[in-house]
C-alpha cells in the first residue's frame, strides 16, 4: 500500500477500514443470503413527467404522493451518502422524469463529491436534455440513457403520448456531440407497435456511438401488459441476423444485464435487456429507492419499507443500516416469472423509477 494510502486509512471509519485492508470484502447490510452485493442504486428523483408512455403511465394517470411525502434534496443526499459509504460505486437517477426536478443539478454536483462513488447516471425521456447537458455535464454526470421506442414521428407520439420526438433526437446527438460514448438509448419492443422498427435501430448504430438496448416489455400495474405484446430476446436476435448473420456477441461484466452484440464495422452496438424470457436476478447488483423514500429490493417484488419515515423519525445511521439490511437479507433468489408478475400487485413504473 502506498503512503499516501496508508495515510488516508487511518481515518476512515472502522467499516471503511475494514474493506479497505479487504478483511470485510463488502458491506454485510448490502449483501443478501445469496451472497449478491448491492453497488448499485437507483434513485427515483419524481413521480412526475413531461410524457406518458403507454408501458408505464397508466391511461388514467397515477395519484401523486403529496410533495411533504417525497424525499427532500438533503434526504436524497442523506441517503445517498449512507449507501456509498456501505460500498455503493453507482447511481442511477430516474423517476417519472429525473430532469423535471428543479434541484436534479445540485444533486448531482452533490453527489460528484462523494468519495467511492464512481457513476453518476441518468435515465431520461431526452425531452430536456440538450438544454441541460452542458450544466448535467459540468455537475458531474457520467452516464446516460435516453428513451426512445420509435423513429417515426407520429408512431413516437402515439406510444408515448405526447409531441416532443425531434427534442428527443436533438437529445442523442447533443449527448454523443458532448462525448458521451456509448449513448444508451433504450427501447421497449411491443408486437404490433414497434417491432418492425429493430433493424431501423440497429442501423443506427452504423455510424453513431450509440448503444441501442433493446428492452423486453415488462408488466407493471396498469400498463395492459401481455404475453402476446411482449418480443422476446429470442425472436429479436433472429430477426436481426436474417439481416447482419455476422452479428457477434460482445463480453460483459458479470453485473451487466444487457446481453450486447455488435455488427462488425459499425461504430455503435446492440443491447438486450431480457427480464422476462431470461432474467439475470442471480447477478442482480441493483437496490432502488422510490420518490417518497422506498426502498425496494427488487423490481419486480412488492416489498417495500419507507427510509424516509426512518429518517425522519430521527434514527442514527446505525439503526438505519439495520433496517436497510434486513430488506435486503429478505431478497428473493429470483422474480416471480412473467404470468405471475402480471397478476400481482406492484406500482406502475412510473411510481418505481425504472
Ligand atoms: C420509468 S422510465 C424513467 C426515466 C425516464 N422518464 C425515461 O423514460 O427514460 C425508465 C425506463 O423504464 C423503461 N420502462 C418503463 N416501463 C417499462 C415496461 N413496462 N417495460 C420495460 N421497460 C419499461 C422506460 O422505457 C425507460 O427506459
Ligand atoms: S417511461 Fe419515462 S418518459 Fe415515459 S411515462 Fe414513464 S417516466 Fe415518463
Amino acid at each position: 500500500m502506498d503512503p499516501l494510502h496508508n495515510a488516508m486509512s487511518c481515518c476512515l471509519y472502522p467499516q471503511e477500514r475494514l474493506r479497505e485492508e479487504s478483511i470485510l470484502p463488502f458491506s454485510a447490510f448490502l449483501t443478501d443470503n445469496f451472497g449478491r452485493r448491492h453497488s448499485y442504486l437507483r434513485m427515483s428523483l419524481t413521480e412526475k413527467c413531461n410524457l406518458r408512455c403507454q408501458y408505464c403511465m397508466p391511461e388514467d394517470g397515477v395519484k401523486l404522493t403529496p410533495r411533504s411525502q417525497l424525499l427532500s434534496t438533503s434526504e436524497v443526499l442523506t441517503l445517498a451518502r449512507l449507501f456509498v459509504q456501505e460500498g455503493v460505486e453507482k447511481i442511477r437517477l430516474t423517476g417519472g422524469e429525473p430532469l423535471i426536478r428543479p434541484d436534479v443539478l445540485d444533486i448531482i454536483a452533490e453527489l460528484r463529491k462523494l468519495e467511492g462513488l464512481k457513476t453518476i447516471a441518468v435515465t431520461t425521456n431526452g425531452m430536456n436534455l440538450a438544454r441541460l447537458l452542458p450544466k448535467l455535464k459540468d455537475a458531474g454526470l457520467n452516464l446516460i440513457n435516453i428513451s426512445l421506442d420509435s423513429l417515426v414521428p407520429a408512431k413516437f407520439e402515439f406510444i408515448v403520448r405526447r409531441k416532443g420526438f425531434h427534442k428527443v433526437i436533438e437529445g442523442i446527438d447533443k449527448a454523443i456531440e458532448m462525448g458521451y460514448n456509448p449513448v444508451k438509448v433504450n427501447c421497449v419492443v411491443m408486437r404490433g407497435l414497434n417491432e418492425d422498427e429493430l433493424l431501423d435501430f440497429v442501423a443506427l448504430t452504423e455510424k453513431k456511438p450509440l448503444e441501442v438496448r433493446f428492452i423486453e416489455y415488462m408488466p407493471f400495474d396498469g400498463n395492459k401488459w401481455n404475453f402476446k405484446k411482449m418480443v422476446s430476446y429470442q425472436e429479436m436476435l433472429d430477426h436481426i441476423r436474417q439481416q447482419w448473420p455476422n452479428l457477434e456477441k460482445l463480453q460483459t461484466g458479470q453485473t451487466e444485464t444487457a446481453k450486447t452484440f455488435k455488427v462488425p464495422g459499425f461504430k455503435g452496438q446492440v443491447g438486450f435487456i431480457t427480464s422476462m424470457s431470461d432474467h439475470f436476478c442471480g447477478s442482480c447488483n441493483r437496490l432502488r429507492i422510490t420518490a417518497d423514500g422506498n426502498l425496494k429490493v427488487c423490481l419486480f417484488g412488492n416489498s417495500e419499507v419507507s427510509l424516509r419515515d426512518v429518517l425522519r423519525s430521527g434514527a442514527s445511521n446505525e439503526e438505519l443500516l439495520q433496517i436497510i439490511g434486513a430488506a435486503v437479507g429478505r431478497k428473493k433468489k429470483q422474480h416471480a416469472g412473467m404470468f405471475s408478475i402480471s397478476q400481482m400487485k406492484n406500482r406502475p413504473m412510473i411510481l418505481i423509477g425504472g
